[in-house]
């Protein structure tokens, strides 16, 4: 039966739409409480709607009874402190699942290939509904940061950059491409992550906004570049070698793979780097 999808990301699976002027709000970001979510210095994330309204930023299907990633509660502080990033994550009228705040510190290009995965944000949801994909609201302004993307992991080729000045504004489908930002600088990078649900509403407010599926990434330095993948390779091979020292295998290959070891794995990767 599969699932109603946005045709726009067809091609690459992100899409581009005109960016918001964000010099006007207030820095909501700031106001908003954050959760240390399991364990990672680099990211917290602030939820504005949750799997059932609480401070938390758990998958929606980590929950008793699990949900899939839509039907997200609005969590009444955050969004009593921040209404108008409410707002705006309201303003495309889709199924709202997951919608949150991140705050990432400043990272390295190394830091930013480690850290790709993709998102699982389709579990538990029921074919013949919409699929879900995330936007990406930037809040900082960040022009020197970039969201990457890749469509094969391991190959550099199938890689873009999206800058990320304040107000850019991106829908992935994160279940598709692997992703991670990439934020030099030294100060934090906020950006407003929703999950909504494919559908005409969502199409609608995409196609209201002068939507670029494809762009042409700046050059990067091939010498820093090849260094970075190494520096990336190495620490996932050391990462493979201490899950499989606890009797996991990260390929998932032979079916040896106890459950509590793949959730480690998967969000190892994805707390880390949430993009
Ligand atoms: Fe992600």
């Amino acid at each position: 039966m599969g699932y109603t999808r946005l045709p726009i990301l067809d091609e690459t699976g992100y899409v581009i739409v005109d960016s918001y002027d964000q010099s006007v709000d207030p820095r909501e970001w700031l106001d908003v409480e954050y959760v240390d979510w399991k364990s990672s210095g680099d990211t917290r994330f602030a939820p504005l709607a949750s799997a059932y309204g609480d401070m938390e930023c758990n998958g929606f299907w980590n929950h008793t009874p699990p949900k899939t990633d839509k039907d997200g509660v609005w969590v009444s502080k955050n969004v009593a402190d921040a209404p108008i990033l409410t707002r705006r994550a309201q303003e495309p009228g889709a199924n709202v699942g997951r919608c949150r705040i991140i705050e990432l510190q400043p990272n390295t290009y190394a830091d930013a290939i480690y850290n790709l995965h993709r998102d699982d944000n389709n579990r538990l949801n029921p074919e013949g509904t919409g699929w879900i994909v995330r936007a990406f609201f930037n809040l900082t302004d960040d022009p020197d940061s970039v969201m990457i993307l890749r469509e094969d992991k391991d190959d550099p080729a199938t890689e873009t950059r999206i800058p990320l000045p304040a107000g850019a504004q991106v829908i992935l489908d994160t279940q598709r491409l692997y992703h991670a930002v990439w934020h030099p600088g030294d100060e934090p990078r906020y950006c407003l992550i929703t999950s909504y649900e494919s559908g005409p509403e969502l199409d609608s407010w995409i196609n209201a906004r002068r939507p670029i599926p494809r762009i042409l990434s700046a050059p990067l330095d091939p010498e820093f570049a090849q260094s970075a993948y190494a520096e990336a390779r190495a620490r996932r091979d050391a990462r493979a070698a201490a899950l499989a020292a606890k009797g996991a295998d990260p390929s998932f290959g032979d079916g040896t793979l106890r459950a509590g070891a793949i959730d480690e794995y998967e969000s190892s990767a994805e707390v880390l780097s949430e993009a």
